[in-house]
């Protein structure tokens, strides 16, 4: 369907596509949006996540790390992304037509490899620069339909940060009149939601608490071998260094020195190397380093959520993100937060594998009926931006 038929339309369906900061692989959700009333009306029908190809993950990494050999590599690896991102979409557009759901709009989040929040001074604000791969125009190509991306650079050029992008399409789904609800996002880096009762847009809360799975994921791999500390339990091995942890906690970031947002830029490999340096003087066992960056995790989210939850009353913490499957972590979470209850995003009715993808979807039905798709106070803008880039197919 052509761009000017799509923006009258009062439904749409739409499929949202989200590569997350662990680089681990694609997720897809499909939802229909229904505009009809004030408030959009949003129902899930379909997600999946598809693993990235080794050449293509190792790429990725490359990129992020700062070890590409040339900017030929960063534009190829933008178009093969795309090429790939159209492929998936395209394959379960074609499944879903099966089940006589039909798709009118992609909506693309893309691989963030750069994300630098507060670099640069410009009329005496700090300002920010983001980067996403995944060639929005190869996904229109591919799938034939209009393609929505690029949702954080319309707030990057307002001033903001960019992030955390999605808490307005969040709180079409969560905010609630009688409750308070806060909800934690444990990917890569790792978020938190707080959505006060009564639909108080002005006082809904965003920010990055730290490290999600980023350093476990990191050290894991290289003390492991492994992709990942499957439930926790290698950390669930170790014993935690206070004294290591001590002094990862004096990151500035994690004392709330800086913006709302960050990346691996900072939780990444290198602070990884500062922390196996740190390990041998202290003559660490691998378990045991596993075991104290799964506690920074989990109290770098605790630190950031402590006051919230006293102020708001809350009982339930919903948790969407792999980390969710990190018992370990889990377990450590619940240590820190004693007084409540830890429990998936499921139970708002939303599968916590994909609601990022969820959320763009939202945000690329927003983009193409100019609602504004930004909040207050929350990522540095005033929340005026309307998100995303729109991408049209080749005319047919
Ligand atoms: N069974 C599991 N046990 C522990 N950690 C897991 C498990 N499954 C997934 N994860 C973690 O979740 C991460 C992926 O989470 P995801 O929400 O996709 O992050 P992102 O949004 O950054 O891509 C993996 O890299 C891994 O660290
Ligand atoms: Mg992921």
């Amino acid at each position: 369907m052509m761009l000017r038929e799509l923006i009258k339309r009062k439904q749409l369906t739409v499929l949202g596509l989200n590569s997350g900061t662990s680089a681990d692989g694609l997720d897809l959700a499909a939802v229909q949006l229904d505009f009809t009333k004030t408030r959009p009306k949003i129902k899930y029908f379909y997600g999946k996540t598809v693993a990235y190809p080794k050449d293509l993950s190792l790429k990725i990494d490359a990129a992020i790390n700062n070890r590409l050999q040339s900017i030929d590599d960063l534009v190829l690896l933008d178009r093969r992304l795309g090429v790939f991102f159209g492929e998936q979409a395209a394959r379960i557009i074609r499944l879903l037509k099966a089940r006589n759901i039909k798709i009118d709009l992609v909506a693309s989040h893309g691989q963030t490899v750069r994300h630098l929040p507060g670099k640069f001074i410009y009329k005496g604000k700090k300002q920010s620069a983001t980067l996403q791969l995944g060639h929005p125009e190869s996904i229109a190509e591919a799938t034939g339909l209009v393609t929505v991306a690029d949702f954080r650079q319309a707030d990057i050029a307002m001033g903001g940060e960019g992030a955390p992008v999605t808490t307005g399409a969040m709180s079409l789904l969560f905010s609630n009149k009688k409750e308070s609800r806060l909800l934690i996002n444990i990917g890569g880096i790792a978020n938190y939601f707080l959505f006060p009762a009564g639909n108080r847009f002005d006082q809904i809360k965003a920010r990055d608490c730290g490290p999600g799975n980023s350093l476990i994921d990191i050290l894991t791999r290289q003390l492991f071998g492994k992709k990942y500390d499957a439930d926790g339990k290698l950390a669930a091995r170790g014993e935690i260094s206070w004294r290591l942890l001590s002094l990862l906690l004096s990151d500035k970031f994690l004392k709330g020195q800086f913006g709302v947002s960050t990346g691996r830029e900072r939780f990444g490999e290198k602070f990884a190397g500062k922390i196996l340096r740190y390990a041998g003087k202290l003559h660490l066992k691998r378990e045991d380093i596993l075991a104290t960056v799964t506690e920074l995790t989990a109290v770098s989210i605790a630190k950031n959520i402590g006051a919230d939850i006293i102020h708001h009353k809350i009982e339930n913490i919903h948790l969407f993100g792999g980390g969710w499957k990190n018992r370990y972590l889990m377990a450590r979470l619940k240590s820190n937060l004693p007084d409540v209850n830890l429990i998936a995003v499921d139970k708002l009715g939303f599968n916590p594998d994909y609601l990022e993808a969820v959320c763009y979807a939202i945000m690329g039905g927003l983009t193409i009926r100019s609602i504004i798709t930004g909040l207050p106070n929350v990522t540095g803008t005033g929340g005026r931006a309307i998100a995303g880039k729109i991408v049209q197919p080749a005319g047919r």
